[in-house]
């Protein structure tokens, strides 16, 4: 049996502004999507990873990993290349529909979390392998959150709803790690309309299958609007010295 990560990097990045898609814009002048195989490669239980890559971008990405081979550190870790969707929920079935029969532990990790440190990475296996069906690197929030009504047209006030008490709430990130077959039926039972789910978590959470959260890391942030991109190459700067 073998755990294999699988990085959706299919998205265009529109949050974060005009430019190449957003899993191959660089960072400390290394592709983003580079960083985050070389950071689920470097974990010592991941033997494969799957980068799912934009539908028109496979044979880029598949350059562009030829180019930046895996450290040392990372072993003899197998690299795979296929196509996503229009969704993240779909770039991510298409990542497990190509999954080896042996692999039974999986962690989806987003090309957009390049920082994510080893050791997180070790943990969210870890505990899946430990008997967890799904694990979910957190941090506490900050801020406190509102929640609005549905409906409310683009550019007037948000009329609020609710304000869930701030100890209660995680904000989640990845990698998300998953018994292979939980992971494979709460794709299959999905919906698929819309935009789709935007965690994998969730949809394993509708089959009434428990879902456990472990420490996250902040340097496991998401980039998604363009001050990350400051924030990341300053946590690079920070590394390097
Ligand atoms: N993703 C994907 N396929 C899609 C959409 C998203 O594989 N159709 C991936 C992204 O490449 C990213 C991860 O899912 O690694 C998290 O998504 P997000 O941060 O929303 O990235 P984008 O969808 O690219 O950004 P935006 O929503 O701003 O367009
Ligand atoms: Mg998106």
């Amino acid at each position: 049996p073998r755990t294999a990560a699988v990085i959706p990097a299919a998205g265009r990045g529109v949050r974060l502004g005009r430019g190449a898609p957003k899993a191959l814009r660089p960072l400390g002048g290394t592709p983003m999507l580079v960083h985050a195989v070389r950071a689920v490669a470097r974990a010592r239980t991941v033997s494969l990873v799957v980068v799912v890559a934009p539908p028109d971008g496979a044979a880029a990405v598949r350059t562009l990993l030829d180019e930046h081979p895996l450290p040392q550190a990372a072993g003899d870790t197998d690299v795979m290349v296929v196509t996503g969707g229009g969704t993240r929920q779909e770039s991510v079935a298409r990542g497990l529909a190509a999954l080896p029969g042996d692999v039974d532990t999986v962690l989806v990790h987003d090309a957009a979390r390049p920082l994510v440190p080893v050791e997180t990475v070790e943990a969210v296996a870890a505990a899946v392998r430990a008997g967890a069906p799904a694990v979910v690197p957190a941090l506490p929030v900050a801020d406190t959150v509102k929640q609005i009504a549905p409906g409310t047209p683009a550019g007037e006030p948000e009329p609020v709803v609710a304000t869930p008490e701030r100890s209660l709430l995680r904000a989640v990130q990845t990698p998300q790690g998953f018994d292979r077959t939980v992971l494979a039926k709460a794709h299959a039972d999905a919906p698929r309309e819309g935009e789709g789910a935007t965690d994998d978590a969730g949809m394993v959470e509708r089959l009434g299958v428990p879902v456990v959260l472990v420490p996250g890391h902040e340097e496991a942030f998401k980039v998604t609007r363009p001050l990350d991109l400051v924030l990341a190459e300053a946590v690079l700067a920070r590394r390097r010295v």
